[in-house]
């Protein structure tokens, strides 16, 4: 009986999964290697090609942003909006990947007990967020949201210029003043100050397009 080359790969495990590793491989670099090309993931674009006002966090809003990912708000909240009429109607103008260029690593998620907070960025007062964030039913008597209370307290800025630096080593254009006075900056902020600039700052480079 004549055996064929298929026959030959399938009787060997070996040689199989070495195969099955290259066209894997290859395969994933075609598909991934152009992502890094395309000016849409990697400027501050839209999807139009017009030119967002996206600029790194300030050093408040990256410590807020931080917290955010400590508490795992991100549990409960996404912040992706799809391009869907249901969501657009809720939420505002859908993400766009420009969008989240300076975010490392990004939050979308698609856990949603809380709405979608990508572009809560001037929705509510700063005096809004804190009472909720402090107690939620304070505001939204229904809501299942824990409070933080626990946020009313010092920001911890020891690492603030270690963080800047290391983000300006990935691509994230801080000047040298910017990096020399993010401590200054951070200076008698409460965790609840951080977290809310974070927030009043989501999602509001896309607002002209509402
Ligand atoms: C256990 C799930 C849960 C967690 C964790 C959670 N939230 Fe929420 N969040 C909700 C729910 C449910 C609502 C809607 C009811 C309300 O407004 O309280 C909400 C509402 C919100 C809103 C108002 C959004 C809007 O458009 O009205 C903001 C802002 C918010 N959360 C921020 C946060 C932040 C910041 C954290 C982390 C510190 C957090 N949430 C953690 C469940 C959660």
């Amino acid at each position: 009986m004549a055996t064929s080359k298929h026959d030959v790969i399938e009787r060997s495990v070996g040689l199989m999964i070495v195969l099955t590793l290259l066209t894997v491989s290859v395969g994933g670099l075609v598909e991934i290697v152009p992502l890094f090309f395309q000016k849409s993931l990697t400027q501050p674009i839209d999807r139009e090609g017009n030119p967002l006002d996206i600029k790194p966090y300030d050093a408040l809003s990256l410590t807020g942003r931080d917290i955010y990912v400590r508490e795992g708000c991100y549990n409960c909240h996404s912040q992706m909006i799809r391009p869907f009429r249901a969501e657009t109607e809720r939420y505002g103008h859908f993400s766009v990947a420009g969008e989240f260029i300076y975010d490392r690593p990004f939050q979308w998620g698609s856990k949603r007990t809380g709405p979608d907070l990508q572009r809560v960025g001037g929705r509510y007062s700063d005096e809004w967020h804190r009472v909720h964030l402090n107690n939620p039913r304070d505001l939204v008597p229904e809501s299942n949201m824990p409070a933080f209370p626990w946020l009313n307290r010092p920001v911890d800025a020891r690492s603030i210029e270690k963080k800047l630096t290391v983000l300006r080593t990935l691509g994230h254009p801080y000047t040298d003043e910017q990096i020399a006075g993010a401590r200054a900056e951070l200076e008698g902020k409460t965790e609840m100050d951080a977290v809310v600039a974070y927030l009043q700052g989501l999602g509001t480079a896309l607002s002209n397009f509402k």
